[in-house]
């Protein structure tokens, strides 16, 4: 076995409709994912019913923003992304950046909400916030996925 695969961990990412319109930010986006060294262990593109957007954001329901996320994550395709990495889940949320597109522009200009973000709902891009959140989000975007293959063996891919 691969001596670092232990070290290995899952985080799922997001490209949202809003980068998804645009090739070219499409392409920065997967180049950005290979630099930084992380595994695809698969992508697919898809679209979300209303519903998949509610269910996904079920946490949120009731906040002012909301209504507003879950329209725009239905209004056109997407692609997701289970990753691979050393500490995947973080070091992907750092490459995105704060949530806060305001935020983003001043504390992160390099990362990719400081480039590319729009507003705090088209932020063009989700990543995982725990290992929690990414299991199911894993789960929620690739329910075909076996999880537990990669985790629960006794030399485990990832943890
Ligand atoms: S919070 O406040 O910490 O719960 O926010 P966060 O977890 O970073 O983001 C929640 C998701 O809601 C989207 N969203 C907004 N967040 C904050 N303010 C406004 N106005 C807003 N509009 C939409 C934000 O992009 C997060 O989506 P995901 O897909 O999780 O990145």
């Amino acid at each position: 076995t691969c001596r670092y695969a232990k070290a290995l961990q899952l985080t799922l990412a997001v490209i949202k409709p809003d980068a998804m319109a645009h090739p070219l930010i499409l392409e920065a986006l997967h180049q950005k994912i290979l630099e930084n060294h992380f595994i695809i262990i698969k992508s697919k593109d898809l679209v979300w019913r209303r519903e998949d957007s509610q269910r996904f954001y079920a946490e949120h329901a009731g906040r002012f923003f909301y209504q507003r996320l879950v329209e725009f994550m239905s209004s056109g395709p997407m692609r997701a992304y289970i990753l691979a990495r050393e500490n995947a889940i973080s070091q992907w949320r750092e490459l995105m950046g704060p949530t806060k597109v305001f935020r983003a522009r001043y504390t992160a200009p390099t990362s990719i909400r400081g480039v590319y973000g729009l507003t705090d709902t088209r932020n063009t891009t989700h990543g995982s916030d725990s290992a929690q959140s990414a299991s199911r989000e894993i789960a929620f975007f690739f329910p075909e996925f076996n999880m537990k293959e990669w985790t629960e063996k006794e030399e485990p891919l990832v943890r």
